[in-house]
């Protein structure tokens, strides 16, 4: 019998285990009820009464040691983070690390909400569009250098597959197929084929609103325009607009608000001039009306046009915008607060 045991305590010494299933057969196999060590037991009974001694130390030195085995191998599980016998498998697997919102997402719903306050309502529109919708229909002339190949990105060729420029194809899209009054804001993604650098991408977002109904005057544009910067800006935000040109929009403006890192004293940011610009805009052209099928002699409309990443800028002061498409978590957790 005490070979048999000293058989045992060398087995014991030596066992491994890859997993909590073959560790729990070994346990089954030494220290069950029907186990090795328990049929020694039994055996014990019929050893001689002056053997007792010697072969009771052996035995309960043999439970001692299969028992510690058993455990050390347990913890290594544990350690290594390998399953656990005692695993809660009904357990949550809470704490999920959590994303945060991207800022660019952020900006833009906040754009949206603003406007959706005056009753705009969101309207989307593909990224791979036409000639008519992005160029054609919104009045450019025929030789307009955005049509050309190094402003704009064309599918194999044909100049009639092209990635959006500008949320302004949304407007024709809309307007094509809806009566007014429409009141429009337009989130997307648009393309120019720029060369990347830290103030310039050859994608970025914009957001663009269209009002069309009876009536609508300029006054409309920039009651809402003023509404909106200070919404977004703060409340003693100012702005001005100054003449510009747009093909879709007679009279057209650009929209500068009150630097809002220097308060409109004059920094580096704004050029030392205490405005920055912010936005596109104007009243919609009759010939885009017309070119939608909307009769310009019974409706007026305003458009705006703006970009994300440039409002973004200005909120939080982002100096590369490469950082906005590089997925570095250290620079996205940075807006959590703002979420
Ligand atoms: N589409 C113009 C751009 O990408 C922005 C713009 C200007 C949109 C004036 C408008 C607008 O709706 O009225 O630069």
């Amino acid at each position: 019998m005490i070979d048999r045991i000293k058989t045992l305590l060398k087995e014991v010494d030596e066992l491994k285990a890859n997993n909590a299933e073959e560790l729990e057969a070994l346990r089954i196999k030494y220290l069950s009820k029907k186990g090795e060590i328990s049929a020694l037991m039994n055996d014990f009974r019929n050893v001689a009464a002056e053997q007792k001694r010697e072969v009771g130390q052996f035995l309960n030195e043999l439970k001692e040691a299969a028992q510690e085995k058993i455990n050390t191998l347990k913890e290594e599980f544990s350690n290594t983070g390998n399953v656990d016998t005692d695993i809660d498998l009904s357990r949550t697997s809470y704490p999920i690390a959590l994303g945060t919102r991207h800022p660019i997402s952020i900006v833009k719903k906040e754009i949206c909400d603003i406007f959706a306050r005056l009753g705009f309502s969101i309207a989307e529109g593909p990224e791979i569009e036409d000639d008519w919708h992005v160029f054609s229909s919104l009045n450019f002339a025929e030789d307009h250098p955005a049509r050309d190949m190094q402003d704009t990105f064309f599918i194999q060729h044909n100049p009639d597959v092209l990635l959006r420029t500008h949320t302004s194809s949304v407007q024709t899209r809309v307007m094509e197929k809806q009566e007014p009054p429409i009141r429009i804001i337009c989130p997307g993604r648009v393309y120019r084929n720029e060369a990347i650098s830290y103030r310039a991408h050859c994608f970025f977002h914009q957001v663009e609103a269209l009002y069309v109904d009876k009536d609508v005057s300029f006054a409309d544009l920039k009651q809402a325009l003023l509404f909106f910067a200070k919404e977004l800006f703060g409340q003693d935000t100012k702005i001005r607009l100054r003449p510009s040109y747009f093909p879709f929009t007679e009279p057209s403006a650009e929209m500068d608000i009150s630097c809002n890192l220097c308060g409109g004293k004059g920094c580096p940011f704004c050029k030392h001039t205490g405005w920055v610009e912010i936005l596109g805009c104007g009243m919609v052209d009759p010939n885009v009306l017309e070119n939608c099928g909307i009769n310009s002699k019974i409706y007026t409309g305003y458009a705006l046009g703006m970009g994300v990443e440039r409002i973004t800028n200005l909120k939080y002061q982002v100096k590369d915008l490469r950082m906005f498409s590089e997925n570095d978590v250290r620079f996205l957790r940075q807006f959590e607060s703002a979420n």
